[in-house]
């Protein structure tokens, strides 16, 4: 290990790499609190030549890579494996890798290093008049190379579409330290595999994505949000459809549920919105496309159609930011309340009412499971009382945010029941943080055999030694069988 941390610091300079425990520990525990590992150091590269000399150093010494932007991640994806089986591990944060072209007008693109954050990204485009077209709460510390490898959404994922569609080009680094990609920003292209959009959503598997090309979209400044009192997920989801419909800016469609509410107006000292509570609340932002007046048609459209019982419309910048601070100051809220088990789902609209009216059942149930488990094995369980259950997110896409907080960290048998209940009703195990650590043994439970061997023959193909952050999105050997599928 001394040999390949001297190797390191040849190639980034002494001050790069970083071998104090205490520090790595910091790098190897993710933001969540549930999940942590153990690396020997943390190297942060300053340049793609750099990258591929770290890469090369730890292929030639067979250690194990775990790239890392913002460690925002919520999946256990960007920290390395509690064991590594007496390999070397080494977190190469992308940290440095932080340099920012002027935004290209004429095509609309700007080059960004893969360690920008999202919230840089946003005012460097906002400059130039333009918009990053992903959005979301861990905007200051999420990195354009993290959101490319998680394939992130956020809140603006119903105007603008994932990550995915924001990318035009990558340079990355793959295992035996070879340099790919283009950031011509050539849109027109058909020449073979599209390797930038096969790294989006590899999660740090196949390669260290170091710089992409992306794609801006116009300025649309919002010129309304509207809070609206719903009877739960489904009827917000038809409600947004609604809204969809009457207006053609819809820029954001978000849920939080009366438990969500609760737990933000009580860590922020938020005001109740609205004079009566609800089961769950529709918050939607729109562009101001036509004239200020949408907003106050679509008001009236809603109440012709019956659908809102109540709502509330801010205008200006003042009362739209308050608006959105009972959605951007959730998750926060939650942390503050215990350590959460968040599953990230996505359901088509077809099966949104059948998983909401099982949600509580089913997340009671495995609770319960969790806990007889626990006494049974003579383990005391710190999960005392009912689980409490927090649903939002993006359900203009059909994202939903289920976070349960009761059941201890370790016991995964409530995330499990949630993502099976998902998977059953035609959903997604993995919405938009990725599949990580915490979900690998679910993969197969959306995904066939099929596409599974693909994936793996792409790994084994990219990556023979299988250096480059494993234990990561794909299955182990022994994965759990699927679901059976609602009929
Ligand atoms: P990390 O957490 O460091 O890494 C995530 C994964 O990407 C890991 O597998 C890692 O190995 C890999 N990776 C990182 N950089 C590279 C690279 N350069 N090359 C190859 N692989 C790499 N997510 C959403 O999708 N939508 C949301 O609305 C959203 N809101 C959030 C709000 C809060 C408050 C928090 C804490 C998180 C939120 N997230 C959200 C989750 C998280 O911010 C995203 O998953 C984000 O994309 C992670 O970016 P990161 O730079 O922190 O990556
Ligand atoms: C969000 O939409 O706020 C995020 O995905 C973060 C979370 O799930 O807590
Ligand atoms: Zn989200």
């Amino acid at each position: 290990m001394r040999n390949l941390v001297a190797d390191l610091r040849a190639i980034t300079g002494p001050g790069h790499v970083i071998t104090e425990p205490d520090v790595v520990a910091g790098y190897a525990t993710d933001c969540t609190r549930r999940y942590s590992g153990v690396a020997n150091c943390v190297v942060t590269p300053g340049s793609t030549a750099e990258v591929a000399d770290v890469v090369r150093a730890c292929s030639a010494r067979g250690a194990l890579i775990i790239p890392q932007g913002g460690n925002t991640g919520l999946v256990g994806g960007s920290i390395p494996a509690a064991s590594s089986e007496g390999r070397a591990a080494v977190i190469l944060s992308t940290r440095r890798l932080n340099g920012l072209e002027p935004v290209d007008r004429a095509s609309g693109q700007v080059t960004a290093g893969a360690g920008v954050t999202i919230a840089r990204l946003a005012a460097h485009a906002a400059w130039a008049g333009l918009r990053y077209g992903v959005d979301l709460g861990s905007r200051d510390s999420a990195t354009v190379g993290g959101t490319i490898a998680t394939n992130a959404g956020g809140i603006h994922t119903i105007r603008y579409g994932p990550t995915r569609s924001q990318v035009a080009g990558v340079t990355a680094v793959l295992a035996d330290g070879s340099v790919v990609g283009n950031l011509s920003g050539l849109t027109a292209s058909s020449s073979g595999y599209d390797l930038a959009h096969l790294l989006t959503g590899s999660e740090g598997t196949l390669a260290v994505i170091t710089q992409a090309r992306l794609l801006l979209r116009p300025a649309e400044p919002p010129a309304a949000v509207l809070l609206c009192g719903t009877a739960g997920i489904a009827e917000a989801a038809e409600l947004t459809g609604l809204i969809r419909t009457a207006i053609p800016g819809l820029l954001a469609a978000e849920y939080v549920d009366d438990a969500g509410l609760a737990l933000v107006r009580q860590a922020a000292g938020l005001p109740a919105p609205l004079p009566t509570g609800y089961q769950g609340y529709l918050l939607t932002e729109i562009a101001g496309t036509r004239d200020r007046n949408d907003a106050d048609q679509v008001l009236e459209q809603l109440a012709g159609a019956g659908l809102s019982a109540d709502s509330v419309l801010a205008q200006d910048a003042r009362g739209m930011a308050a608006l959105w601070a009972y959605r951007d100051r959730l998750t926060e809220a939650i942390a503050t309340a215990g350590v959460p088990h968040k599953i990230d789902v996505a359901v088509p609209a077809s099966g949104l009412a059948a998983f909401c009216a099982e949600l509580d059942d089913v997340v009671r149930d495995a609770a319960e499971a969790g806990r007889a488990g626990a006494a049974g094995a003579g383990r005391e369980s710190n999960a005392g009382g009912y689980p409490r259950l927090i649903v939002f997110g993006h359900v203009g896409v059909g994202n939903l945010h289920v976070n349960v907080l009761g059941p201890d960290p370790d016991d995964t048998q409530v995330d499990e029941a949630v993502a099976r209940l998902a998977a059953a009703h035609g959903g997604s195990v993995a919405a938009e943080h990725g599949v990580g650590r915490a979900k690998t043994g679910w993969l197969g439970w959306t995904r066939p055999p099929a596409e599974i061997s693909a994936m793996w023959a792409i790994k084994a193909a990219l990556d023979p030694h299988g250096l480059l952050n494993p234990g990561v999105l794909l299955p182990p050997e022994t994965a759990t069988p699927p679901p059976e599928t609602a009929t």
